[in-house]
């Protein structure tokens, strides 16, 4: 049987994270490239060490020359500079801008066919540059914002209430930042949405906590910014895709007049499979959530614009 192959492009925390989940969970062959010299192939040796102990069949492999990803599946790009605290991920902007358009340039000659999924901050600039830079069908390149941000949502409504995680569906749409949109209608506990669960002021206090859960890292961590969970959040979308599964997950896609937005990437829920996003979901907004995700979708159209493009 031939694997898949999902190259991991940046072997940095979110990168070498989202590689070994993907080998540990048996989901494909990987290969992480990076600028840095010999820091792919010795984490990539090191997982390789911890093979026999995981018992996992998926190999990896760590470069600095992308002939070593031709013909990969799936491109996860997470290179670039994380937050440190203080900034946000806007900050990024500019240094990530050049890193992005060089790395999907690179990636996408070696693999024309692959689905790329963008990872690098600012999240919706960064897919919408790559999109352009890449050429691609925007099917098949697109970003993951809106899982973490919703696994974030999820975090804070489990430890208000002490429910088992199991019984929540927490959903966030919009900018993966500060203008990104919770959404506690469509957000339950055991199927109880959380407006008809919490009194008002406790839903506003949960959407904080979510908008700002990846500065709370960052301002713990001093030296950078969260990859656990942005790691099994690509995880989870990787394996949609090359399951080709059909999940509807907060995917950040090309918004082409859904939710009356035009030519933004933006979260919203996507069905993911192997030729990339298969549909997005037009869920009821009522008029403030949906001026909400108009507004968010204003702040990625200036911060695009920021970049010229
Ligand atoms: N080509 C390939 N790799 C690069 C390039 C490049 N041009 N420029 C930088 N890198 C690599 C770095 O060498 C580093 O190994 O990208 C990696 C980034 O790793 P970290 O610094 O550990 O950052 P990380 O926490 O993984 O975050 C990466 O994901 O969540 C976002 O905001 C985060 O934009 C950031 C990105």
């Amino acid at each position: 049987m031939t694997r898949p192959k999902v190259t991991v492009v940046g072997a940095g925390q979110v990168g070498a994270t989202t590689a070994f989940l993907l080998l540990q969970k048996g989901i494909a062959d990987v290969v992480m490239v990076d600028v840095a010299e010999g820091m792919p192939q010795g984490k990539a040796l090191d997982m390789m060490h911890a093979r026999s102990v995981e018992r996992f069949a998926p190999v990896v492999s760590g470069t600095n020359d992308y002939a070593d990803t031709a013909g990969s599946d799936v491109v996860v790009v997470t290179a670039g500079l994380p937050r440190k605290p203080g900034m946000t991920r806007d900050d990024l902007l500019s240094a990530n801008g050049s890193i992005v358009r060089s790395v999907i340039s690179s990636a996408v000659e070696a693999s024309p066919e692959a689905i790329v999924l963008c990872v690098t901050n600012p999240l919706d600039v960064m897919t919408y540059l790559g999109w352009k830079v890449s050429g691609l069908p925007s099917g098949r390149i697109f970003g993951m914002g809106g899982v973490l941000d919703s696994a974030r949502f999820a975090f804070a409504i489990a430890e208000e209430t002490g429910a088992p995680v199991t019984d929540i569906e927490a959903l966030v749409v919009g900018a993966h930042g500060d203008a990104m949109v919770p959404l506690p209608r469509f957000s339950t506990v055991a199927g109880t949405p959380l407006t008809e669960l919490l009194p008002a002021d406790r839903v506003e206090a949960l959407v904080q906590r979510t908008v700002f859960g990846g500065a709370e890292v960052v301002a713990l961590l001093k030296t950078g910014s969260a990859f656990y969970a942005p790691a099994a959040s690509v995880a989870a979308m990787v394996t949609a895709i090359l399951g080709d599964t059909g999940e509807t997950l907060p995917s950040c896609v090309l918004l082409e007049g859904h939710y009356g937005v035009d030519d933004v990437y933006l979260s919203v829920p996507a069905s993911l499979g192997r030729e990339g996003v298969r549909s997005v979901a037009e869920l009821p907004l009522d008029d403030a959530e949906l001026a909400a995700v108009r507004a968010s979708a204003a702040s990625v159209r200036e911060a695009v614009a920021a970049i010229g493009l």
